[in-house]
């Protein structure tokens, strides 16, 4: 496994499977590895905090830093190259871009809360993009936003990557892996399971025939109030564009129906937890604004 930690030193690897990381690798992240290690062409994972999606006041300084750690856990998987740049690498002196999708997609759900946190993801993804030339790379439903945002820049800026989405690894009582679950004390660890307990039930809901969009939203938060948890946003949108569904839209279960997106933000002690669940539905009645948006 060859550590790169200058950008020149990643020409033999072009035209690979990537997956960037933030590092403090977990079995999430080491899913994404697994599923890239699948497609058999040279793997190569990044290891960078990015300092410009994280705002003031956010966990930047905080956030785990494991270097040894995920070496060890990547030469395991026989990952073909570690690009681990310094920051001069990726925002020389002189850098001068920022690579912004529309607010549509980037100022809803967690780019309500953190402003210009999208906009440090595209622009550190699209750079990684330029020195790694992947053919393909790997992102975790996890972070269900971050797949759909970057997805459209890939799609927008024609930059000819698969993006391959992987789905949500969890912890045996249904939370979600991340690095920041590190930030939790066991009492703080023994309620974030109730995030995924809350999102299910809502889905259960949906899934069993019809129920108001209204009706589901209370029904998770009854859940989670359980756990004595308040989550900073609790919404249903579309997968394909991020559409709100309105409370007063009727869900119909069908397994044809439109992809939709059941997704939170939770914060708890000194971790925000982020989670999210899909589903297909019929969506029966939408409001005024988006029928006219659509004729
Ligand atoms: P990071 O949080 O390290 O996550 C790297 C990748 O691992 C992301 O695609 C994320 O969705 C995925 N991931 C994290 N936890 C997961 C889980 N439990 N199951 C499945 N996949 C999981 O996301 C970032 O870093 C950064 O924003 C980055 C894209 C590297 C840009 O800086």
């Amino acid at each position: 496994m060859r550590i790169c930690r200058r950008a020149e030193e990643l020409t033999p690897f072009f035209g690979g499977e990537f997956v960037p990381t933030m590092g403090a690798l977990h079995e999430g992240h080491l899913a994404l590895v697994r599923r890239a290690k699948r497609e058999r062409g040279i793997t190569v994972v990044s290891i960078f905090v990015n300092p410009t999606q994280f705002g003031p006041g956010e966990d930047f300084e905080d956030y785990p830093r494991r270097e040894e750690q995920d070496l060890r856990l990547l030469e395991k998987e026989e990952v073909d190259a570690v690009f681990l740049p310094r920051k001069e690498e990726v925002y020389p002196e002189d850098f001068a871009t920022t690579v912004r999708v529309d607010r549509r997609l980037t100022g809803v759900l967690c780019g309500k809360y953190r402003p210009g946190h999208f906009d440090g993801v595209t622009t550190v993804v699209a750079r990684l993009f330029g020195l790694v030339k992947p053919k393909r790379a790997y992102f975790g439903w996890k972070d269900a936003q971050q797949l759909i945002v970057v997805k459209k820049m890939v799609e927008d800026l024609a930059l000819g990557i698969e993006i391959v989405p992987v789905e949500t690894v969890r912890e045996a009582d249904g939370l979600a892996l991340s690095s920041r679950n590190a930030y939790l004390d066991a009492e703080q660890r023994r309620r974030a399971a109730g995030i995924f307990r809350a999102l299910s039930a809502g889905r259960g809901l949906a899934e069993r025939g019809s129920c108001r969009a209204g009706d589901l939203l209370r029904r998770v938060r009854e859940f989670l109030e359980r756990d004595d948890l308040s989550p900073q946003y609790l919404e249903l949108r579309t997968v394909k564009n991020l559409e709100e569904i309105r409370s007063d839209s009727v869900l119909e279960a069908a397994p044809d129906g439109e992809e939709l997106l059941l997704a939170t933000a939770v914060p708890l002690g000194k971790a925000r937890l982020i989670d999210n669940l899909r589903f297909r539905a019929k969506i029966i009645r939408r409001t005024p604004a988006f029928e006219g948006e659509r004729k």
